[in-house]
């Protein structure tokens, strides 16, 4: 796992994650620029998936995007915690990995989910993408990069010690 800051539509990676909302048809954000930047095929593909629930993920091509893939998932709009967010947070990392491995996709970008306008805390949000990945690659060594895109600063910094603090950790060692 390694972390990067700035735009994510600039990486050349198998798939980029795109943090979407359950009608697939694009909005602000991440969102926004990955559109932008892919072009308007990949709104056509989008409109024929049906949508996608919370917690679960997508994929199409690229397009116009260095990254040959783009994984949507939909994040929860955090509502205080008590309706399932942890859960469906978590899920939206397990399903686009998933997706990930069933489509051969060996590196792959995340931005930080559902922590602009559905208004996750920041700091419970790191920790669930950084965990469920971590989780996610001990049992799927098939997935060579995962890399964390960074908007902000603060939000580099805010990863860094997440991804420190997890190495510090005892590591379980398989016999
Ligand atoms: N590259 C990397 N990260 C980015 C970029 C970028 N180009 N642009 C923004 N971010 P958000 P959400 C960061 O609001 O909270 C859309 O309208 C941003 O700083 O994009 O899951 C969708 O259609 C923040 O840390 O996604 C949905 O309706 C993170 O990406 C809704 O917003 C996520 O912020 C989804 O809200």
């Amino acid at each position: 796992m390694e972390i990067a800051q700035g735009d994510i539509t600039t990486l050349r990676v198998d798939a980029i994650v795109n943090a979407a909302n359950s009608t697939l048809l694009g909005g602000g954000g991440v969102d926004g620029c990955i559109h932008r930047a892919a072009g308007p095929k990949l709104l056509a593909k989008c409109a024929t998936l049906g949508g996608c629930k919370t917690g679960d993920a997508k994929i199409t091509p690229g397009y116009k995007l260095p990254a040959a893939n783009v994984i949507h998932t939909v994040g929860p709009v955090w509502h205080g915690g008590r309706q399932g967010e942890p859960e469906l947070l978590a899920s939206c990392y397990r399903r686009s990995l998933e997706v990930a491995v069933e489509h051969g996709v060996k590196s792959i970008a995340f931005p930080s989910i559902s922590t602009g306008v559905y208004r996750y805390p920041k700091d419970l949000a790191c920790r669930i993408a950084l965990d469920t990945t971590l989780t996610f690659l001990q049992l799927h060594p098939e997935i060579e990069k995962v890399l964390f895109v960074c908007f902000s600063e603060a939000d580099f910094d805010r990863y860094s010690a997440g991804l420190d603090q997890q190495n510090r950790k005892p590591q379980h060692c398989p016999q």
